[in-house]
């Protein structure tokens, strides 16, 4: 029998070849928010992968939305114009069946950061750091930058910027445009109540704090052609006391639902410094679980997915439709064609690499072995 995670899927107007998804990973390899030729390469690595679906980075859809000053964004012609270079080249050399989807984000209070290899501190002004912004003018942890509160205008501009960001994305041709609503960035930043302490109408309640990432999804919808699908990645849970709960994450998905989004990618933790405890393998499928259940959304979910046996039982048991891997495609681009020789099922992988491909190359066996 073809293991349920080798089968295709339809999400919303699109079909992936299968139910496994790069997870989106910011590379910090950009200038000006215009991706550069680092892009060519990583994208089209994925391209040629086997993963039904790769999600590029967090895009910032305004030059303060950056989480640092080389995160991708799409807010500029020439921003535009580069991506579509890279998505061009990825289509060109990557599988034909391959689906390629951009994450847009804003980063708010969690934007102005040093690169990862630049440690120490808050980023300098004469390394471009910038006022960042939030619900409530309260830092994300201890040394970390203090935002400014959004005024009314500032909002309007943001959910603006995120329609301007995918129309751009959908010129560029991407199949797949994802809201980033999670992993402490702004639109999380109003969801949860451990950041948002407005007392006008975009915040306050539950109904409140959800008034601007469902007035960003209305804006993103209008503005996505409906070949394109459109989803969002999402929030179970902040692991703190009086934060975000599974229950907030499936009102949220039923919103997105009611709003034509085509799916939910559940991911959990990072609204506040230390935010994510350490987590065992598959720590988010049981709350994906939940949101799918009571949805009725398409539900993907990330983090921890330890190997390809995992990733079956996460879609075989119905719990999920999708698993999205991060590291792990990071370490081994080739994890989809490895995952499926050890279900048994057939992949074929880049024509260009085929001397290694599947039964092609003796060797496998002993140089995996590591
Ligand atoms: C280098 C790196 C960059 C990441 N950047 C993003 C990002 O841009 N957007 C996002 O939603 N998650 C981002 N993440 C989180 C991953 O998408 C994923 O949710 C997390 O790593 C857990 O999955 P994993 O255990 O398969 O790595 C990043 C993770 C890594 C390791």
């Amino acid at each position: 029998m073809q293991p349920a995670l080798f089968t295709p899927i339809k999400i919303g107007p699109i079909e992936a070849s299968n139910r496994i998804v790069i997870s989106p990973m910011c590379m910090y390899a950009a200038e000006d928010g215009t991706a550069s030729d680092f892009h060519i390469q990583h994208v089209m690595r994925f391209a040629m992968s086997g993963a039904g679906l790769s999600v590029l980075e967090a895009t910032g859809v305004t030059p303060d939305g950056r989480i640092s000053p080389a995160c991708l964004g799409l807010w500029s012609d020439e921003n535009e114009r580069a991506l579509a270079h890279v998505l061009a080249s990825a289509r060109r050399w990557g599988l034909p069946d391959a689906k390629i989807g951009i994450q847009l984000c804003h980063a708010g209070r969690k934007g102005s950061t040093p690169l990862p290899w630049e440690r120490g501190g808050m980023l300098t002004p004469e390394k471009g750091a910038w006022q960042t912004l939030a619900p409530s003018a309260i830092a994300s942890g201890e040394g970390q930058p203090m935002p400014r509160e959004m005024t009314g205008q500032d909002i309007k501009d943001v959910i603006r910027a995120f329609a301007h960001a995918s129309r751009r994305a959908a010129r560029i041709g991407f199949d797949v445009i994802e809201m980033h609503a999670a992993h402490g960035y702004l639109l999380h930043q109003f969801h949860s109540p451990m950041s948002n302490k407005r007392t006008d109408e975009w915040g306050g309640d539950e109904e409140g704090r959800l008034r601007f990432p469902v007035a960003v999804a209305e804006a993103m919808r209008e503005a996505t052609p409906k070949h394109v699908a459109l989803g969002a990645r999402i929030t179970s849970t902040d692991f703190v006391e009086g934060g975000l709960t599974v229950d907030d994450a499936v009102r949220l998905a039923r919103e997105l639902k009611a709003r034509g989004f085509d799916y939910v990618c559940v991911s959990s933790g990072n609204i506040v410094q230390g935010g994510r405890p350490a987590a065992g393998p598959g720590f988010n499928i049981e709350r994906a679980a939940k949101v799918k259940a009571e949805s009725g959304l398409l539900t993907r979910t990330v983090g921890f997915i330890a190997g390809p046996q995992m990733a079956e039982e996460a879609i075989s048991s119905g719990a999920v439709d999708q698993v999205a891997l991060a590291r792990a495609f990071l370490d081994d681009p080739n994890w989809a064609i490895h995952a499926a020789e050890r279900l048994g099922v057939p992949l074929q992988g880049s024509r260009h690499y085929a001397r290694v491909g599947p039964g092609a190359w003796p060797a496998a066996s002993v140089s995996r072995a590591f």
